[in-house]
């Protein structure tokens, strides 16, 4: 079977609402292949253990004719490296910030304690600061990315460029005859757009939206016009929600297929074959695209709506026995004690959740460490006035169990950690925090989030209680 819409409705899109903006190409850039971000390579490996140091840095680069545009990034002009990471390795992380102003180091999908680990606002480092974190990896085969998340300067650090990913592998990943051989038949590919101002540069400022951001020039890893040199017939594609509010309607020329394998934060249980994605941001999507039908010399595009987002120059394939198997993954779908009742969230009108404002000092809610619950996440915007809002949570993952009491899209049945939730629709997760501390959970435009749309539960463990030193946004 062959899916061949987005399963969220047309009304609920971005582009029927609040000051959309099209994307569009500025005079002058020529097509560039599509940058791909190089494997972040550690300081030192010794048995299980592993040492990185990643550094916030001011930069520039040359992103349009004329002056090169200021940024940020990791250990890189803008975005950063990949880091990739082995399950069951022991991380350990120096974050340092040479930047003029504080960061955090939040580390989305990775399942790390809280909130100092994981990264969220109560983890500051400070101009010229070092902070030292460590972690084990315990969780499967994923892509799951980095980005700062100061409150409430989130959405203004990563549009300067504080975001990369963070690959994770396993044995099970390693078994699987899928494409798999970075930079040739498997992509990164971070989307993003970005607006630029005199001289090129951007002016989060001058363009702020409290309904969220949209950019005027596509970004695609950090490439205003990429495009790829397809090498093989088949080519995997990780897509990754950059943006801060914009949300991406994939499909290609011809429609072609588009065979979906893994979701944010693991693969999915078996292939769902589709020719239109959506990725809002915060989401990752795996995708592996058969092009057998073209030859040496042809050209395919992958548009978003009706703008082509980056080309495919076929090129002779290389031999490629790569094939996608019909079952990929088994989740584990903890039980849920059905004397515990529901959890519900609301994100609401004038970026609230269940009616309130975000404060770093307040815990909204408390679940047991290693207890499942179902969580029903209510998006309650009317059609005429609101949006999709991709709702995040830190620190875990969950399995979506119904979508207004519906079954789930098919491509929903992984693990996942940002789920877009349509005006008017409550969705019920299956929700299980493996660790201890105290968790954001969001809506990922970020604009929405560092407005208020926010909260935050402490996963506890009554035999050992824990006391949090919660920080202030006035004393930040
Ligand atoms: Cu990617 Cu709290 O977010
Ligand atoms: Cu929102």
């Amino acid at each position: 079977k062959i899916y061949t819409d987005y399963f969220l409705d047309e009304e609920d899109f971005d582009k029927n609402h609040f000051r959309y903006k099209k994307l569009s190409i500025p005079d002058g850039v020529e097509a560039k292949p599509l940058a791909v971000p190089p494997v972040l390579k550690p300081d030192k490996v010794s048995g299980n253990d592993v040492w990185y140091t990643i550094e916030s840095i001011e930069s520039k680069v040359q992103l349009l004719p004329g002056k090169a545009t200021k940024t940020w990034g990791y250990n890189a002009p803008i975005l950063g490296k990949t880091m990739v990471l082995k399950r069951g390795q022991h991380v350990h992380v120096k974050l340092k910030n040479s930047l003029p102003e504080l960061t955090t180091y939040h580390w989305h999908g990775m399942e790390v304690p809280g909130p100092i680990t994981d990264g969220g606002c109560h983890a500051p480092v400070y101009p010229g600061e070092e902070k030292e974190i460590e972690f084990t990896v315990n969780q499967p085969a994923a892509l799951t990315w980095l980005h700062a998340h100061p409150c409430p300067s989130t959405a203004a650090q990563v549009w300067m460029g504080l975001a990369m990913g963070v690959v994770v592998t396993d044995d099970q990943e390693a078994k699987l005859p899928i494409p798999k051989n970075y930079g040739v038949d498997e992509f990164p590919v971070i989307l993003q757009d970005r607006t630029y101002h005199k001289d090129n540069q951007l002016d989060y400022r001058a363009d702020y939206d409290a309904m969220g951001i949209l950019g005027e020039t596509p970004l695609i890893n950090g490439t205003i016009r990429p495009y790829i040199d397809v090498t093989t017939q088949k080519v995997r594609l990780l897509f990754l929600g950059g943006s801060n509010r914009r949300e991406w309607r994939l499909h290609f020329d011809d429609d072609i297929v588009m065979t979906q394998i893994a979701g944010d934060d693991s693969f999915l249980p078996h292939p769902v074959k589709m020719t239109k994605i959506m990725v809002t941001p915060g989401e990752r999507l795996q995708v592996v695209v058969d092009f057998s039908g073209y030859h040496e010399g042809d050209v395919v595009n992958l548009y978003t709506d009706d703008f082509k987002l980056i080309e495919f120059r076929i090129h002779h394939f290389e031999k490629d026995d790569s094939i996608i198997p019909d079952t990929l993954f088994e989740p584990k779908l903890p039980e849920v004690d059905p004397d515990l009742p529901v959890r519900k969230v609301t994100m609401d009108e004038h970026n609230m959740m269940n009616n309130k404002q975000f404060s770093m000092q307040r815990i909204d809610m408390k679940q047991k460490v290693g207890q499942a619950e179902y969580w029903d996440v209510t998006n309650t915007n009317t059609k005429e006035h609101g949006m999709i809002h991709p709702f995040h949570i830190h620190g875990t993952h969950f399995t979506v169990v119904s979508r207004n009491g519906h079954e789930p899209f098919p491509n929903e049945y992984g693990y996942k950690d940002t789920i877009p939730v349509r005006p008017g629709e409550t969705v019920r997760l299956r929700v299980e925090f493996p660790l201890l501390g105290v968790f954001m959970y969001h809506c990922h435009i970020i604009e929405h989030e560092d407005a208020g749309m926010m909260a935050q539960i402490e996963i506890f463990d009554s035999d050992h209680p824990k006391k949090y030193h919660l920080m202030d946004m006035e004393t930040l």
